[in-house]
Formats: structure tokens, sequence, C-alpha cells
């Protein structure tokens, strides 16, 4: 039998599956593809690193997959930020009992060093943002400023089987890939 929740939830479109106890949320692919298999890599490489005590901000978090994964983790604090409102995150965030995370939405990179401040974060995961970006070189400064001396930010983008064309708006199939660890924040500021 249904729950309130779960009606009103599947009511929703969702970019990630994730998994409430009794149901999940659908996700964007078809039914039987593998769900948030873009986040794969991201999920075998966090669990390497001990979140705890760390302030963690997860840019363009879509549904929140990974912000809630990085707060079960151990990470003290999560921002997760949103380049739209999505009020859905706020009702599965609380609705998974997860304190400690707050949602940023209507904020794009280009803003957030004076939203948040300078230096500010342990950890940064951009995961499938750069390629929305028009000045997409610009994460790595934005993030880079974002940045405690000695964090880490990890970068999740397709890779394209092209022999041309490195940067793309019409992405035809592409494969997905992880950076194979986390790029260590240099001490020095930007
Ligand atoms: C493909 S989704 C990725 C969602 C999630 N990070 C993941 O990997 O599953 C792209 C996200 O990038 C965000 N985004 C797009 N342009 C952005 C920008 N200029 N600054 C910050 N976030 C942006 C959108 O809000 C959206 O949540």
């Amino acid at each position: 039998m249904s729950t309130d929740l779960e009606r009103r939830l599947s009511n929703e479109r969702w970019f990630h599956s994730i998994d409430m106890g009794d149901f999940a949320t659908s996700g964007r692919f078809k039914p039987g593809e593998p769900q948030n298999a873009t986040l794969y890599g991201f999920m075998d490489l966090i669990k390497e690193i001990d979140l705890s005590g760390m302030t963690v901000l997860d840019v363009g978090c879509s549904d929140g997959l990974a912000s809630f994964g990085m707060r079960a983790l151990g990470a003290s604090q999560v921002h997760s930020t949103n380049s739209f409102g999505r009020e859905k995150f706020a009702v599965v965030r609380d609705a998974l009992g997860l304190d400690g995370i707050d949602y940023h939405p209507d904020l794009q990179l280009k803003d957030m060093v004076a939203h948040f401040g300078r230096g500010q974060f342990d950890l940064i995961l951009c995961a499938g943002v750069i390629y929305h970006m028009i000045n997409p070189a610009s994460a790595f400064t934005e993030c880079r400023k974002l940045l405690k001396a000695g964090g880490y930010s990890l970068w999740k983008r397709p890779i394209i089987p092209m022999r041309s064309a490195p940067l793309s708006f019409s992405i035809p199939k592409p494969k997905w890939s992880p950076t194979p660890r986390p790029i260590r924040c240099l001490p020095w500021p930007l």
C-alpha cells in the first residue's frame, strides 16, 4: 500500500532515484536501465574519503542524491546548490531525517563566492555541471576560491568519443567517467 509520501513523490519528475526506504523515486532513465549510473564513480570514490568534520559543497545537486549520501557518510555540514528552485529537495531531505543539509536554490557558481565567502569548504563536488556553463573553465577557478587550503574538489564530466569538438552543447552518446582521484587543492589563494 503506498503512503501519502510515495503518492506525492511519484507525481514528480526525478533526476535521481533516491532510496526512501519502502520505495525509491523513479530517476531519469528508462525502467530497467541503471539509475544514477553517472554517479557510480563518485559513489566508489567518496567512500575512500573520511568526511567526518568536513563542510561540503554539492554544486548543482539536482534532487540531492550525492548531498544526502555525503551527509550519511559523515560530513558535518552539507551545502547543496541548484541553479533553479526544486521544492522536493526539502521534502526528501526531511523524510530521510537528514539534518545538517542546507539547500541553496537559484544559485549559480559565478555567484557562490559572494554567497558563501572564500575558503569555506573542505570538499566540493561539481558533478555534471561544467558542460552547462558558458565558461566551463571558470568552474575550476570559482571552486578553487571556495575551497579551504588543502581541501578536495571532485569533478564529473562526460568523455565524448570524438576526434574533434572538445566542447559540445549536443552530446550524442556520452560515456561517463569520474576523475580517478580527487584533485587536492593547492595551498595558495586565487
Ligand atoms: C546534469 S545535472 C547534475 C546533477 C548532479 N550534480 C548529478 O551529477 O547527478 C546539472 C546541474 O547543474 C546545475 N547547474 C547548471 N548550470 C549551473 C551553473 N552555472 N552554476 C551552478 N550550477 C549549475 C543545475 O542546477 C543542475 O542541478
